[in-house]
Parts: structure tokens; C-alpha cells; sequence
């Protein structure tokens, strides 16, 4: 393809963007395809001659839109929000095409530097303090992988220089509430600590925040058994229920045993863009890393998470590589984001928060957090006051978890009708709701927050959800 040819093709592909996002409203939310149903229809031997592109949009329009659950719905209530704001895809797309290499400063001084300036304008706009530096990286998942890599090595005195955790006299634990995200304990396990050294703290049975009790007590008992207390994991807005872990208290009990404390906060953080919702995070700014993802609730398009950390000397002499191959004259001058993770080559992510904050502007993106969260509200509400039907969890955020109970219904039999008008909402394509388990017992979870979302579109899934639940099938 040349540069002519591209530009008349990305203009059509700009506008069949346009259009698509027009049309969201209108297609199922969820996915019609059957399993295969994708590949059968594009499969076939590899391209040897170049095809219009007018047969790759046919495709699009006809495979693989159907074949998207589309997450940029209003009616899209499942998960969480999955938010891919127009400025921030403008900025992804810029990234691609530059086509930049971002493995030292030198192969980029403008993705290093501008990385800088939008994880401070962040850290900024959340109100932490200027201890913190960030990163951005591809997931959650990833962020806390790093953090506990930092926490090991931490705990370790720098093991990774010698014999590893394998050679160190004591084993290293980790914390987290039972209600932490799986990837949690996938980042615990790849870190090395091993499942015998991950700790479940039980949660609290109404409010679903980690018992720091319970943390204190196992923390003392692993040190009396001769085990040493490496991380622990605050969950600030868990996935299931969005609950909150008491930071400030956690801080206090890691600190004893001089634990490393991670606040993964991956939907909550877009929280701490508004004053109001600070308090939740209380404690955190003695905590050692913070994750976040503009990817989700904030509305920056996936792959955008942030980590931050206070000690970013520590997290550079963990990560740290130093081939021939990459040193420079301004090495010491400059930040090496390689030394900051685990990949060495990395996207220019930061186009698309810039793009995002500066076509959007902070005060829109507060407007709409405060939308979704007066939206939660009302529908806690409603559901509060009608009969039959009960709101699961505390709702500090945008997540409502609701069952709905006809008299006489309990137990297992309460949980199949639960999963049952869950899925005849998702299998009408009108809306997509997610169900989980909570204390036990299937709930269904209405995550408010997708960028199209107004409170008509709440009012519509909450009749849905009356008219499905009290129908007989
Ligand atoms: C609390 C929490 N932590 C971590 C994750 C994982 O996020 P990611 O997909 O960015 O790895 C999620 C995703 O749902 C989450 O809700």
C-alpha cells in the first residue's frame, strides 16, 4: 500500500467509524455469534494478491460486527465499562501511524517524555502527590505482575542478584481479600511466591471490603511460623461488587512487617478524578504502587493502565537490562520507561490519554463519572423499593448488584431463576448485564458507566429487568 492509497482508504475507514459508532445503539449488545462462526467465515488459504479494500469493509461490516460484543453500547451494562472515547481512538490512531519505537528514550524522546507529562497530569487530576511517577502500561494485570516483582525483591533484599526466592531462608507471603480480581493471584503466582504463600483474607459478609482483622491475624501467624509478610493487595472497588478495602488500615497492618502494599484500583481509579470520591483511597499516598485503568470507566480506549510508584529507584534496579545495544550519551539524563516493566519495546500509549484530555478536557470526563454515579444511585433506589427485588451490596460507585426474589424462591432455585433472567435479557440483544457470584449466591451486576449511557437507558433496563424477571419463561 502506498501513501495514497492509505489516505483514500483511511478516510473511508475513518467514516465507516463514524458510522458504526451511529449505529451502535441500534445492534445487539451482545454477540450473536456461535462458536467458529467468525473463523468459518473468513478462514481460508493466506492472501497471495492484494484485495480492494472495499472487500476487507464488506468484511468488517458483515463478520466482524456482528461477531463484537459491543461494549460501546448505552445498553452495554456488563463487566464494567469498557469506555473507547472518539478523541482517545484519534490518538491511538496517531500512534499507529507513526510508527514509533519505543525502547529508549533515544528511539523516542517524544513517547518517553510525553509519557511523563500525562501520567503527572493524572497523578494531578486525581490528587496524589508528587512522590508518585508513573507508567503506563497494557493492563491491570501486567501492573500488579510489576508490583509484585517489585514487592519480591523488595522483601528480598535484591534476591534476583543472587539465588532468587528459591535461595532465600524464608518463605515470602502475599495478601489479598478473597474478593481480589483473579489477577491477583495469576500476578502472586507468576512472581514466584507459590499458591502455598498467598493469603485469602476473608472479607467482610456485608460490606465485601477485605477484614483487616483477619490480615493482622494471619500476618502474626505466618511470622510465628517463621514466614515473612512480602506484599499485600488493597482492592479499591473489587470486580464483583466494587467494594472498598480500608487502605489507610491496611497501610498501617503492612507496615508492621514492613509489607509492601499495592492499591489495585483498575475501574475504581477513574473515582479519584472527583474530590468527592477521594475519601475511598484514604491511606493510599503511603502505599508503595497504585494501578489504575483509563481503559475502563475514564474512557481512554484499551490498552492504557497506569502504575504508579513511590520508589521508582527501586522499581529501575529491579527491571533494569543494560545491552551494548542500547546505551546512549543521555543515559542518567533521561527516563528508560524499559526499566520501569517487563517489555523493552512499547507503543506510544501516551497519544491517546493526550489526545483524551485535550480534545475532551477533564471537567466533560468529571461530568460524566458524576452521571453514572447519580444513575447508580437512582437505580439502587428503585430497586430498594420494590418488592421482590434487593440491592446485594453497598453501592459506593456505579456497579448495582440486585437479585430478585419472589416469596419462597431460595437457594439453588433462587439461583436459577437469577442466571435465568440474566440470560434472556442477554440472549434479547436489548441489553448485557452481568451475573456473578456473591457471598455464595448468583447476583446480577449492573455496571453503569459506558460513555453512551444516559439515565434513559438505566430507566429502560430496569423496566427490562422487571418485565423479564417477573415473566414466566
Ligand atoms: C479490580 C480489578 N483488578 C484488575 C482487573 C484486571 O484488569 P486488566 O484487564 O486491565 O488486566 C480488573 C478487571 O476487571 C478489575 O476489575
Amino acid at each position: 500500500m502506498d501513501v495514497e492509497e492509505f489516505r483514500a482508504a483511511a478516510h473511508e475507514l475513518v467514516d465507516w467509524i463514524a458510522d458504526l459508532r451511529l449505529r451502535v445503539p441500534e445492534l445487539p449488545v451482545r454477540s450473536t455469534a456461535r462458536p467458529g462462526e467468525v473463523r468459518a467465515a473468513v478462514d481460508g488459504v493466506p492472501p497471495e494478491l492484494p484485495e480492494p479494500f472495499a472487500a476487507l469493509l464488506a468484511d468488517l461490516d458483515d463478520v466482524v460486527v456482528p461477531g463484537t460484543t459491543q461494549v460501546q453500547s448505552p445498553r452495554n451494562f456488563a463487566w464494567f465499562p469498557s469506555n473507547a472515547s472518539l478523541a482517545s481512538v484519534l490518538g491511538d490512531l496517531a500512534s499507529s501511524g507513526l510508527g514509533s519505537l519505543g525502547i529508549t528514550w533515544q528511539s523516542s524522546p517524544a513517547l518517553t517524555e510525553l509519557e511523563e507529562v500525562v501520567t503527572d497530569w493524572l497523578r494531578d487530576l486525581t490528587g496524589l502527590s508528587s512522590q508518585w511517577r508513573g507508567a503506563i502500561h497494557d493492563t491491570a494485570s501486567s501492573a500488579c505482575l510489576v508490583a509484585m516483582i517489585a514487592a519480591r525483591e523488595r522483601a528480598s533484599g535484591l534476591s534476583e542478584a543472587r539465588g532468587g526466592l528459591q535461595s532465600e531462608p524464608a518463605p515470602l507471603v502475599v495478601y489479598a481479600s478473597t474478593e481480589a480480581h483473579s489477577s491477583v493471584a495469576k500476578a502472586v503466582l507468576l512472581a514466584g511466591f507459590g499458591r502455598d504463600n498467598l493469603r485469602l483474607v476473608p472479607a467482610d459478609p456485608v460490606t465485601f471490603a477485605m477484614d483487616v482483622d483477619a490480615l493482622r491475624d494471619l500476618m502474626a501467624r505466618d511470622v510465628a511460623a517463621g514466614r515473612r509478610p512480602a506484599a499485600v493487595v488493597a482492592s479499591v472497588g473489587t470486580t464483583g461488587t466494587t467494594a472498598v478495602d480500608p487502605v489507610a488500615e491496611i497501610v498501617s497492618a503492612a507496615s508492621v512487617h514492613g509489607a509492601w502494599v499495592h492499591v489495585d484500583a483498575a475501574m475504581a481509579g477513574s473515582a479519584m478524578l472527583l474530590e468527592e470520591c477521594r475519601g475511598m483511597f484514604d491511606g493510599v499516598e503511603c502505599a508503595d504502587s497504585l494501578s489504575w485503568n483509563p481503559h475502563k470507566w475514564m474512557g481512554t480506549i484499551l490498552d492504557c493502565s497506569l502504575l504508579y510508584v513511590r520508589d521508582v529507584e527501586l522499581l529501575v534496579r529491579v527491571m533494569s537490562t543494560d545491552p551494548s545495544y542500547l546505551r546512549s550519551s543521555v543515559d542518567g539524563e533521561v527516563t528508560q520507561y524499559k526499566d520501569w516493566g517487563i517489555p523493552l519495546g512499547r507503543r506510544f500509549r501516551a497519544l491517546k490519554l493526550w489526545f483524551h484530555l485535550r480534545l475532551d478536557g477533564a471537567e466533560a470526563i468529571r461530568a460524566r463519572l458524576r452521571r453514572d454515579l447519580a444513575n447508580a444511585q437512582w437505580l439502587r433506589a428503585q430497586v430498594d423499593a420494590e418488592p421482590g427485588w434487593e440491592v446485594v451490596a453497598p453501592v459506593p460507585l456505579q456497579t448495582v448488584c440486585v437479585v430478585h426474589a419472589p416469596a419462597g424462591l431460595t437457594g439453588d432455585a433462587l439461583d436459577a431463576h437469577t442466571l435465568a433472567w440474566c440470560e434472556r435479557i442477554n440472549a434479547s440483544g436489548r441489553a448485557l448485564l452481568t451475573p456473578a457470584l456473591v457471598g455464595g449466591r448468583w447476583v446480577v451486576r449492573v455496571s453503569i458507566g459506558a460513555e453512551a449511557t444516559e439515565h434513559d437507558d438505566v430507566s429502560a433496563v430496569w423496566k427490562l429487568m422487571r418485565d423479564t424477571a417477573q415473566r414466566r419463561p
